[in-house]
């Protein structure tokens, strides 16, 4: 029933002839902890069938899974596209690590779909898709954005941890490998860091291992196994995760503080349609953006105010959280000050009601 923690050890051969450090232990078996011991591994055939993929690396946590994908498909001379609404720290390792290196780095707009066709130069390899963006929620047409980067021969990458990769099928719609961090729902109780990458096809995927193997990404067996038992109850989770939020953007887009709810589920997010036509659900994390009136002491001041909705920037556990943004890029809505983006994790969706009413309260007086 559940898999035994193996952490990572002095692998044993044998004989002479058996010892063998291949990183490709699906193939050759288990060879050396770095690249994995049997509970991750166990975790890797677990995510690939969530995926839907041909096969899955685990590595410490979302973001060096992000920067496997990066190290392993580009070359210095070659060039990256990445949408505006990209997790700020991929955009950070692309502008700050990857030019160091050569790569040339650009950003298009999330909503681009097939007009991402003027983004493209001779040398894009890589194309990164993150739908919904996880602080202003737009939602990409993926299947449009893979057909243009395939002409072009390049490759499409999704960072599907807002989905959870349940609500989302990446490769149906035309990634070539999708990202996870499981630091998010699949471990579910905030108490673990961990990432996953897995590949549509073998050339890929031996291209990411290639890379895995020689970047060092080991992964704590013992974080992969509290993943494990995550996955259990994932679907169960995310469902009340799911209702709650849908529950409380409704009830916000009613109030008159707010100018916006931005949750892919409701017509007023940018994306709605795509939603539709590609998601099969939604889950716990949406943004607010607050009136033009609102000051930023004001904005934070709500986010202060709220008792059961904790601050913090992670996602996907058991307590909700609040965290208010700064945006003011102007190739992103201009927010300003005024988005708060809030996380419905497993409370009674009217205790998170009361709360965010009386912190509502408190922003008028
Ligand atoms: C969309 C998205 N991708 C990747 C990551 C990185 O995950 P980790 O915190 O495990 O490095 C995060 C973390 O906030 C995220 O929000």
């Amino acid at each position: 029933m559940v898999s035994p923690v193996c952490r990572g050890s002095t692998v044993l051969f044998p004989r002479a002839a058996a010892a063998t450090d291949l990183w490709n232990q699906h193939d050759v078996g288990y060879t050396y902890g770095l690249y994995g011991t049997p509970t991750t591994l166990e975790l890797a055939a677990r995510m690939c069938e969530l995926e839907k993929g041909y096969r899955t690396l685990i590595t410490p946590s979302g973001q060096a899974a992000i920067s496997l994908i990066h190290l392993a498909l580009l070359d210095g001379g070659g060039h990256v596209l990445l949408p505006e609404s990209i997790y700020a720290p991929n955009r950070k390792l692309a502008n700050d690590l990857l030019r160091r290196f050569g790569v040339e780095v650009s950003y298009y707009p999330p909503e681009a779909g097939a007009g991402i066709t003027a983004s493209f130069r001779g040398n894009t390899r890589l194309v990164w898709c993150e739908s919904p963006g996880s602080i202003t929620m737009e939602v990409e047409d993926v299947p449009a954005i893979a057909e243009v980067a395939h002409r072009h021969g390049a490759l499409v990458v999704t960072d599907n941890t807002w989905s959870a990769g349940v609500y989302f099928d990446a490769f149906r719609h035309g990634a070539d490998v999708t990202v996870q961090a499981l630091t998010k729902y699949v471990g579910g109780h905030s108490d673990l860091l961990l990432g996953s990458v897995t590949a549509r096809d073998r050339a890929v995927f031996e291209r990411l291992g290639e890379a895995h193997s020689v970047l060092g990404y080991a992964a704590s067996p013992d974080d992969s196994s509290l993943a494990l038992r995550g996955l259990k109850t994932m679907a169960v989770r995310l469902k009340a995760s799911e209702q709650s939020a849908l529950a409380l953007a409704e009830w916000l887009s009613q109030r008159s503080e707010i100018e916006r709810v931005l949750h892919p589920a409701l017509p007023s997010c940018p994306g709605h349609e795509l939603f539709k036509r590609d998601f099969t659900g939604s889950t716990g994390l949406f943004s607010i953006v607050f009136r033009e009136a609102y000051t930023r002491e004001q904005v934070q001041g709500f986010v202060d105010e709220l008792e059961l909705f904790e601050i913090g920037y992670s996602w996907g556990g058991v307590a909700s959280l609040a965290l208010a943004y700064d945006l003011h890029s102007p190739k992103r809505p201009a927010y300003g000050c005024r988005l708060v983006r809030l996380y419905v994790g497993l409370e009674s969706i009217e205790d998170l009601k009361a709360d965010v009413e009386q912190a509502l309260g408190k922003m008028n007086t």
